[in-house]
């Protein structure tokens, strides 16, 4: 699989110098998994998002992709799992299905202080 070589060699590479945090794979594959990101049918927050409008019998319907950031994680993980019309399969492992619930935790917790990360 040579698209998961490509997922992981930056991750390697970045295991030497230095090391990426688990906000920061989180993010990225939200915003880059192997295929779409998710953002753009779920929205930044995975508070869900129209994407496309469209008349059927003369009545204006909306195409949305759903809210997903109030799934339990057994949720997340069963609908990740399956099949839904209308969005791409992924064959996700479940480390990055992990780290996907947990991006959408971080985006949609009560804002609190950020945290600096020291510079390195
Ligand atoms: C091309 C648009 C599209 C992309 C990209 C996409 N989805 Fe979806 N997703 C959908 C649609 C459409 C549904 C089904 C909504 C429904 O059944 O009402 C869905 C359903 C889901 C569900 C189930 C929601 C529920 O209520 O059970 C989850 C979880 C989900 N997507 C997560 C993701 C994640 C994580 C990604 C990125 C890896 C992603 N999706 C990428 C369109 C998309």
């Amino acid at each position: 699989m040579p698209h998961l070589l490509f997922l992981l060699l930056p991750l390697f590479a970045n295991a030497e110098s230095s090391f990426i945090t688990q906000e920061e794979y989180s993010t990225q594959l939200y915003h880059s998994p192997r295929g779409i990101g998710c953002h753009l049918c779920h929205g930044e927050r995975g508070e869900g998002k129209i994407i496309a409008k469209y008349k059927h019998k003369n009545h204006l319907k909306d195409f949305k992709g759903s809210a997903i950031n109030k799934l339990s994680y057994n949720e997340f993980y069963a609908a990740l799992t399956q099949r839904h019309r209308g969005m791409p399969r992924y064959f996700l492992i479940e480390d990055e299905i992990k780290a996907l619930y947990y991006y959408l935790e971080q985006k949609n917790k009560p804002k609190k202080k950020k945290k600096k990360h020291a510079k390195r």
